[in-house]
């Protein structure tokens, strides 16, 4: 994790959960300045909501800040979004706690593949995974309240399950589903992407998680 302390603005870049989806460097790249050695994050050179704007559009929380100015820190969105990125990960918007953890945006592993799970770590180009980001839509009712705390944890050798109001966009922003709880296929074998449908029992995927034993079935 790096830290570059401005005058007004923290800035955290967590280069683990980076996507490289390259928005902080194409949007500013004064601030986030590609291909150099050495200092490369510059928050002195953006305002305080400058910067912060280029924090929220970072999808994967790379990108964190603490405001030193006393202005407002990322506040949760108004609703809870989960996007099936096309041949790639699961971006999350939300109050999250992920695997324990605190947090208001990620990429989660779809392919089964990351080093770095249950976080994106780009694998998926590599591995040439394939995965529609226009699932079909399901019948869903409209969410009572669609704020509010969602709780994402990994499923030992399992799927990623969700508590919490979260309404799943295409990548084009339909609504695919609705729900408070979900289970994310995270095995990338489902034939039912982005959810999963038991799959990963049969080819044996392994990846760390709660144990099955104190899971609710998917
Ligand atoms: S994921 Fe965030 S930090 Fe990484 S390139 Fe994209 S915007 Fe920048
Ligand atoms: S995690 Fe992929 S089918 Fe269950």
């Amino acid at each position: 994790m790096e830290e570059v302390r401005g005058k007004h603005v923290l800035l955290r870049f967590d280069g683990q959960r980076c996507i490289h989806a390259r928005h902080c460097v194409l949007s500013r790249p004064d601030v986030f300045v590609p291909n150099v050695e050495g200092e490369w994050i510059h928050p002195d050179r953006a305002t305080p909501e400058e910067l912060a704007e280029l924090a929220h559009a970072c999808p994967s929380g790379a990108i964190t800040y603490e405001r030193l100015d006393g202005g407002p820190g990322e506040r949760a969105p108004v609703v809870n979004l989960v996007r099936v990125r096309e041949h790639g990960p699961l971006a999350v918007h939300g109050e999250l706690t992920i695997a324990g953890q605190p947090a208001r945006r990620a990429t989660l592993c779809r392919c089964g593949q990351s080093a770095n799970k249950p976080y994106c770590d780009g694998s998926h180009t590599a591995a040439g995974f394939t995965a529609t980001g226009e699932p079909a839509t399901r019948p869903s009712a409209p969410l009572a309240r669609r704020d509010g705390p969602v709780t994402i944890t990994p499923i030992q050798n399992g799927p990623l399950r969700c508590t919490g109001a979260l309404e799943v966009v295409s990548g084009t922003g339909r609504t695919v589903e609705r729900g408070d709880k979900l289970f994310f296929c995270r095995c990338g074998q489902s034939a039912n992407k982005p959810f999963c449908d038991g799959t990963h029992k049969r080819t044996g995927f392994t990846a760390d998680g709660e144990p099955p034993a104190s899971r609710s079935k998917p």
